[in-house]
């Protein structure tokens, strides 16, 4: 599908340089349904070669960021079937998206929908955002980054008291936590995220996909390993224009114009 034929979400542009994906499919609090995903997929396929959009936003509704992976449509699978058409991998390419995606919560993000949220980069939530992992009340565990990103946000014991019990938390202990960078004011998360994202778009996008690669290696990289990458890109920017402008911008007491070169 292409963005005029979308069904499941909806593709705007809030600000310069910032797109925003809207999932869309009010009436089953957004739960993530193999259409809404593959739709999520093209567009961010068609983001990432657009040099208008520095940085996405990813939201919901007010009541739901997202329920889950689609239990209805999931429900009579066969082990065969999920297996062999490794039910799921076709969530990781967002994952791998290299622009910053800002996730912007409001009310629930359970299950598919938590772990969406945590594929991003950022996450700011509403006061009324509910995160949990619910899936063992469903006869499974979490099946799309639940038990690795919730542990590594959170560490072992709290990452196993909601796996294993699969109770809700909210959108302070989020924060308290370390989920979530923070809880924005009732009614302003979306347009808080647009905010972060407009900063976000307004670098170098050369810089911003370097730094992202570099803090996402922290959680796959031993300290050495992460601190040798972390170095040979930061050598790497000195090859690029926008080092030269943004420091003789610095020097000359300049605003930088990022060339992205
Ligand atoms: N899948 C399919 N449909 C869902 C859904 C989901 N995950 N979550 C909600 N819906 C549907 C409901 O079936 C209902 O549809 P109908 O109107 O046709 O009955 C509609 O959305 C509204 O939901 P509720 O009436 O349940 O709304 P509520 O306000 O009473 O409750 C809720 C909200 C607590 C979020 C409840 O909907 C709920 O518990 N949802 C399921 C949450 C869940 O278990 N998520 C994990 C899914 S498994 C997973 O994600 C696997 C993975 O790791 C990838």
């Amino acid at each position: 599908a292409g963005p005029g034929e979308y069904t499941s979400i909806l593709v705007s542009q809030p600000a310069p340089g910032v797109s925003q994906i809207t999932l869309n499919r009010p009436k089953a609090l957004n739960a993530l349904n193999s259409t809404l995903f593959h739709e999520l997929n093209a567009a961010l396929r068609t983001l990432s070669s657009d040099d208008s959009t520095g940085c996405v936003v990813l939201t919901g509704s007010d009541k739901a960021f997202a329920a889950g992976a689609d239990i209805k449509e999931m429900k009579d699978k066969q082990f065969a079937e999920v297996y062999k058409g490794d039910f799921l991998a076709h969530w990781t390419e967002l994952s791998g998206f290299r622009k910053p995606i800002v996730a912007a919560v409001s009310g629930y993000a359970l299950g598919g929908g938590c772990e969406l949220a945590m594929m991003c980069d950022i996450i700011l939530a509403a006061p009324n955002a509910v995160f949990g992992q619910p899936e063992i009340n469903l006869g499974v565990i979490p099946g799309a980054g639940g038990t690795q990103r919730l542990t590594h946000a959170l560490g072992k014991s709290r990452a196993m008291e909601i796996v294993l019990t699969g109770k809700n938390f909210s959108a302070a202990e989020a924060a308290e936590w370390g989920l979530v960078s923070r809880v924005v004011q009732e009614g302003a998360v979306v347009d808080e995220a647009v905010k972060v994202a407009g900063k976000i778009a307004g670098k170098g996008m050369l810089a911003v996909q370097a730094a992202k690669e570099g803090v996402n290696a922290a959680y796959e990289m031993s300290l050495t390993n992460g601190l040798h990458f972390e170095r040979r890109l930061f050598h790497q920017l000195f090859a690029t224009n926008d080092q030269k402008i943004g420091m003789n911008a610095f020097a000359n007491k300049e605003k930088a114009k990022w060339t992205n070169s």
